[in-house]
């Protein structure tokens, strides 16, 4: 960080003290204040819960620009890598930092594509759920339990072994995920296929079946790969910090990228894809559309649109403009125009983005909105969503993982807190009290 330092400085005055706080540029981005030494200097903390304005860490992989709906992976623009690339590389964009050469991705799809099973014995783990658990709560587990059995690569000090947990993650997470789901449908579970790319193997995990021949369709396969590579990172987000936070322990990378999976589940997280559907079906007819906005804008109502606003962009989310396009192709093949769900949607965005609270508060669609309508137009059930969510950001999750255990720099993360509870008091005995 030093090495961004900048000629500002920022001046804080407490009580008549001066304390003056180094600055530092990014290479895009705001500048940041470095308050570091603030409590040793001045003996009191930053408070900012929810992390509004707060750089939890220094990071070189993603940079959203929220005003402008602009995301860049290592530098390149979401849209054209949704466009021009495919998943697999983007996941060797987002772990090793540049475009890979022909050579170099031949060698990783090889080294992913080897990767693909899952110990055998971890059968029986998902055999022990319900069948009628979420397949979020069985990749919790199963993600987490694979520290159980993939023994030689948890040790974090080994860049080797740090190296083929990211690769058995990111070649792994499909096969859960799609076990997750044949395991709720009772259908026999369906081994990888080393000979399709990445996307055509999830898809034929999930849909095909050993009594008949499957044949991915290249434009479902396309539409998949692309909701792949659009989810696959987006910064310092709470799940990515969750693993952040989780690893500065030292923890082993299967059970943080557990962490993070857990975190990615709630609706105003990954869940949102979910929710946003099953809100669209909720709504059912174009001409309830009036009273969800209603009460969206009612401040005594929790209820939110799902699918709405985001933290960062107070613009339209560059991902749901790509999610959009592709909703619209996938949904032309499979000649769906008369969708009532699609008619809901449609007609929402266009009442929301000319709604005056909605612009005033800057609430755009976001991802998830467009994504489960291509995902349900698949065949996949709304609890299959946010599944495929983290399998597509783990790559995020073990590029930002490496990142930071990588950095000779790295600390626990150990944030302080705005204590509001009782003084100290003397213990009462209960017949006293
Ligand atoms: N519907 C109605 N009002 C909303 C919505 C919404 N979806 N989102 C925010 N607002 C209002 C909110 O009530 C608040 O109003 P006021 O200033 O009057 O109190 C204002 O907008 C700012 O909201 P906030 O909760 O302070 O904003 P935040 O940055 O903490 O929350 C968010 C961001 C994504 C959690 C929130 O917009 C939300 O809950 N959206 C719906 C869930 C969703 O779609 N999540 C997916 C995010 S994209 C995928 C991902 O990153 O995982």
């Amino acid at each position: 960080m030093q090495d961004n330092a900048t000629t500002k400085t920022a001046r804080l005055t407490i009580d008549g003290t001066d304390y003056e706080l180094p600055m530092y540029s990014p290479t895009a981005g705001p500048d940041v204040v470095d308050i570091r030494k603030l409590y040793a200097q001045a003996q009191v903390f930053t408070y900012d819960p929810g992390f509004t304005s707060t750089a939890a860490t220094d990071s070189s992989i993603t940079f959203i620009d929220g005003d402008k709906g602009e995301l860049l992976h290592r530098g390149y623009p979401i849209d054209q890598l949704a466009e021009k690339s495919h998943y697999l590389e983007v996941c060797y964009l987002l772990l090793y930092g540049a475009l890979p050469t022909a050579e170099e991705l031949e060698d990783f799809e090889l080294r992913v594509t080897s990767h693909t099973m899952l110990h055998e014995q971890m059968m029986y783990l998902f055999r022990g759920f319900r069948r009628d658990a979420h397949p979020m709560a069985i990749m919790v587990g199963v993600v987490g339990a694979m520290s159980a059995f993939y023994h030689d690569s948890t040790d974090i000090t080994d860049p080797w072994q740090r190296e083929v947990a990211s690769v058995r993650l990111v070649a792994k997470m499909p096969t859960i995920a799609a076990m997750a789901y044949k395991y709720s449908i009772g259908q026999p579970f369906v081994y990888p296929r080393n000979n399709l790319d990445y996307a055509s193997n999830f898809l034929q995990m999930c849909f095909s079946v050993p009594a008949e021949d499957y044949e991915v369709n290249p434009i479902l396969s396309r539409a998949m790969d692309r909701i792949f590579t659009l989810h696959a990172d987006h910064e310092q987000n709470a799940s990515t910090s969750t693993v952040r936070l989780a690893s500065s322990s030292g923890a082993n990378p299967f059970a943080c990228i557990a962490a993070g999976i857990a975190c990615l589940w709630g609706p105003a997280h990954g869940g949102a894809n979910q929710a946003a559907l099953e809100m669209l079906r909720e709504i059912g007819t174009v001409d309830r559309i009036p009273e969800y906005i209603a009460r969206a804008k009612d401040k005594n109502d929790p209820f939110r649109l799902m699918g709405f606003g985001h933290r960062v962009y107070k613009n339209f989310d560059p991902r749901a403009k790509v999610m959009k396009q592709s909703a619209d192709e996938v949904l032309d093949l499979l000649g769906i125009h008369d969708n009532p769900t699609l008619q809901v949607a449609k007609e929402l965005e266009k009442i929301a983005t000319h709604d005056e609270y909605f612009i005033e508060k800057k609430l755009y669609p976001n991802v998830d909105f467009y994504s489960g309508i291509i995902l349900d137009a698949m065949g996949f059930p709304t609890s299959m969503f946010t599944p495929i969510f983290a399998v597509a950001r783990t790559v995020g999750w073990i590029s930002q993982w490496k990142e930071m255990i990588e950095d000779p720099a790295m600390k626990i993360g150990r944030p302080r807190q705005l204590y509001c509870g009782a003084s100290r008091r003397d213990y009462v005995d209960v017949e006293n009290r």
